[in-house]
């Protein structure tokens, strides 16, 4: 975890709660949290709920995050909504989750054009990236994180991916894929390569400054085992972030390990 970049922990609802729901959870989350200038709560609703949760949430306490978007800014597509139309609602957008990867098909060049519309829109991309358990046990990681991630940033300036965020999220790990338990050596390797690929295209300041986060079956329980990694940003949680106790818990970590960090000479 890193001395200067806030620790971010975005709660990823999918495809769950109703707008009513929503709003529920968010009163929960509110009497549980506190502002934290150190820690980030990002709240990640449905496309449907985010608008009424953007009227209820304490703004000290939570920022938005779409879980995804259609790349073009206006236009006859029925059925999308662009990042253009989130743009005063949502800070951050999901982009490239592998649900969206294995479900809808989205392509390596469909999450790129989608990378640009966000920064055009100036929406933060939190970009996931991760192997199946069959291209990890192909050893395919390296070859599938750099595909994944190159591909993505390569439109970008220096300075637009040194703003964003990457979501290391192996899918083998994901709660509703495999649920396997990913080990810190294993994803310190990949934050790690993330980094370097990073590096060698836009250089050390890019690479130091990118938020770089993990997801995959994070709860209560385990979220301090991957914070308290050197190089790890955050957590990107589902089904945890659905229970209110759960994601505090997970919050309180996040606070805990700022303030442990904080006393380090
Ligand atoms: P999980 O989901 O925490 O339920 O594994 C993480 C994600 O899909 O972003």
């Amino acid at each position: 975890m890193s001395l200067t970049k806030p620790t971010l922990v975005i709660g990823n609802w999918k495809m769950h709660l109703n707008v009513q729901e929503a709003s529920l959870l968010v009163h929960r989350l509110g009497k549980h949290i506190k502002p934290h200038r150190d820690v980030e709560v990002v709240l990640a609703p449905s496309l449907l709920a985010l608008q009424p949760v953007s009227l209820e949430i304490d703004r000290r306490k939570f920022r938005l995050a779409a879980q995804n978007a259609f790349y073009k800014d206006e236009g006859a597509y029925t059925g999308e909504v662009s990042f253009t139309m989130l743009r005063e609602l949502a800070h951050y957008v999901l982009i490239g989750h592998s649900e969206r990867r294995i479900y809808f098909g989205e392509t390596l060049e469909n999450v790129r054009d989608k990378v640009q519309a966000a920064v055009r829109n100036e929406i933060t991309p939190v970009l996931c990236v991760g192997e199946t358990k069959q291209e990890r046990s192909d050893g395919q990681t390296r070859r599938v994180i750099h595909d994944q991630l190159t591909t993505a940033i390569m439109p970008l300036t220096s300075e637009e991916v040194e703003q964003m965020v990457v979501a290391y999220e192996p899918v083998w790990a994901i709660s509703t894929f495999g649920h396997e338990l990913a080990k810190p050596g294993e994803i310190e390797k990949v934050f790690r390569l993330i980094r370097s690929e990073i590096k060698e295209l836009y250089g050390s300041n890019a690479a130091e400054n990118v938020r770089v986060i993990y997801g995959g079956s994070v709860d209560d329980q385990l979220a301090g085992g991957y914070l308290e990694l050197d190089d790890c940003d955050g957590v990107l949680v589902g089904a945890a972030s659905l229970n209110y106790k759960q994601f505090s818990g997970i919050v309180d970590s996040a606070y805990r390990l700022e303030h442990r960090s904080e006393k380090k000479p």
